[in-house]
């Protein structure tokens, strides 16, 4: 398994190209298969996760093309009503091909995803959701059979803005005759951007962006050419990179929108932030105040920049109270940074963490995703040597991250046992 061997200490400086973002890319790729054709998906990140969804697509039937980050997806025929547990264990987001085959064909058969690392992480909103459109649901032997025969548009209520519940029933109302009204939908910018991709498939919808889209279903549908959004938890990564390590850094190709509370939060803490269109310049002397989160759904600070969060008020002059209301138990890198030197007490969902700690390098592991990127951000600051292992969780999110992170002056090597 590979791993990471950061010798920290450095400042970061330059500028780092944001890759289109990877929980958009999969909702846009499942979306692929509601309309025969070729549609071109553009901005497309080069991760494990969005290899995943590419073995799910072409399981079902699908040809993928890839050219550099632009990919071409067929779904003139579809072959197969499965997604399997074999891939389905491995990401979450496989799941997407639920609503996606109702959506096309009616029918679905595919395996629930289990939990993960943090939790539960349940799937009845879905499931609720796809009820109320008259889609009949079964258990069997731990796969979900979606009969969807009898399927019209109707009303129905979220009782959590869940992203995932979101796009499965989005993706489902598309086929579901007559109106679909849905209400606590997420808002998550990758939801808005599935939103106009299906409008642009000619999928009538009204509400985009807000919490109740009405959804027209029952059109035939035309494949479309659309671009991934930046994703703004890589560039929130390299944000809090640079705020830690200290430097100058401009993020390229993001959308500043998208990371608002974040960009606000940051200069509580003391960092020089300056905007542009498609650009974000962050400044850090690496003396940092203390600023308390909670994570919240979007617009709210994303749980997905919690464990980024917790690594940046290490280097902070006090303490700062970090709280996840998504995701309870979404912890697991505190420990590992507690290996690093930092001053971390969890007490249930909310991490204190009492700085300024001067980091030294250690040997660490990586948990999840967003947890191996609070490491690499840790490992950047701290003095010595951090070798993390089970990288191959980064690399189910971060795009090159070596690449980039080498470029800005860091010095990170991957080694491959
Ligand atoms: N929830 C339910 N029932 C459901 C669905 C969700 O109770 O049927 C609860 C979850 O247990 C959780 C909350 O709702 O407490 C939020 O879950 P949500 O469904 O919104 O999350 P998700 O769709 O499974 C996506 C992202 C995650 C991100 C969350 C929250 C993708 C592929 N994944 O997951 O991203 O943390 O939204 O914003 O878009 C990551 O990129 O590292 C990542 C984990």
């Amino acid at each position: 398994m590979d791993k990471l061997i950061i010798e920290g200490g450095k400042q970061l400086k330059g500028e780092v190209k944001i890759a289109g973002a990877k929980n958009a890319a999969l909702p846009l790729m499942a979306a692929c298969v509601l309309a025969p054709g070729e549609t071109t998906l553009r901005n497309v990140p080069d991760l494990a996760d969005v290899n995943t969804m590419g073995r799910v697509l072409e399981n079902l039937g699908l040809r993928i093309g890839h050219d550099g980050d632009v990919m071409a997806l067929d779904a003139t025929t579809i072959t197969s009503d499965t997604a399997p547990y074999e891939l389905v264990k491995t990401m979450r987001a496989s799941f997407y091909a639920l609503g996606a085959l109702v959506g096309r064909l009616g029918r679905a058969k595919v395996s629930l995803p289990g939990g993960c690392a943090w939790g539960p992480r349940p799937v009845d909103i879905h499931l609720k959701g796809l009820e109320a459109l008259g889609v009949k649901i079964e258990l069997e032997g731990g796969y979900i059979l979606a009969d969807g025969r009898k399927m019209r548009g109707a009303r129905f209520v979220l009782e959590f803005p869940s992203v995932g519940a979101s796009v499965n029933l989005m993706l489902a109302a598309a086929a579901a005759k007559g109106e679909t009204i849905l209400e606590n939908v997420a808002r998550e910018p990758e939801v808005t951007a599935l939103t106009l991709m299906m409008i642009a498939m000619g999928v009538p919808i009204e509400g985009t962006g807000t919490t109740t889209l009405r959804i027209e279903g029952g059109h035939s549908l035309n494949p479309v050419d659309m671009r991934v959004i930046p994703d703004r938890i890589e560039a929130g990564t390299y944000l809090a990179a640079a705020g830690l390590a200290g430097g100058d850094v401009t993020l390229v190709d993001v959308n500043p929108e998208h990371l608002s509370i974040i960009i606000a939060k940051s200069r509580e803490a003391g960092l020089k932030i300056t905007e542009a269109k498609n650009r974000i310049r962050i400044q850090s002397s690496g003396h940092l105040k203390p600023v308390d989160i909670q994570t919240e759904v979007f617009p709210g600070f994303a749980t997905d920049m919690q464990a980024q969060w917790i690594a940046l008020m290490t280097g902070a002059n006090g303490s700062s109270l970090i709280e996840d209301t998504i995701y309870n138990d979404r912890f697991t890198h505190v420990p590992e940074l507690i290996r690093l030197g930092a001053h971390i007490v969890m007490r249930d969902n909310v991490a204190q963490v009492t700085g300024p700690v001067r980091l030294e390098g250690a040997p660490v592991m990586s948990t999840d995703l967003r947890a191996s990127a609070s490491l690499v951000i840790a490992g950047l600051a701290a003095r010595g040597k951090t070798e993390i292992s089970r990288i191959y969780h980064l690399d189910r999110g971060y795009e090159r991250l070596e690449e980039k992170l080498s470029a800005l002056g860091a010095r990170v090597r991957r080694e491959t046992a």
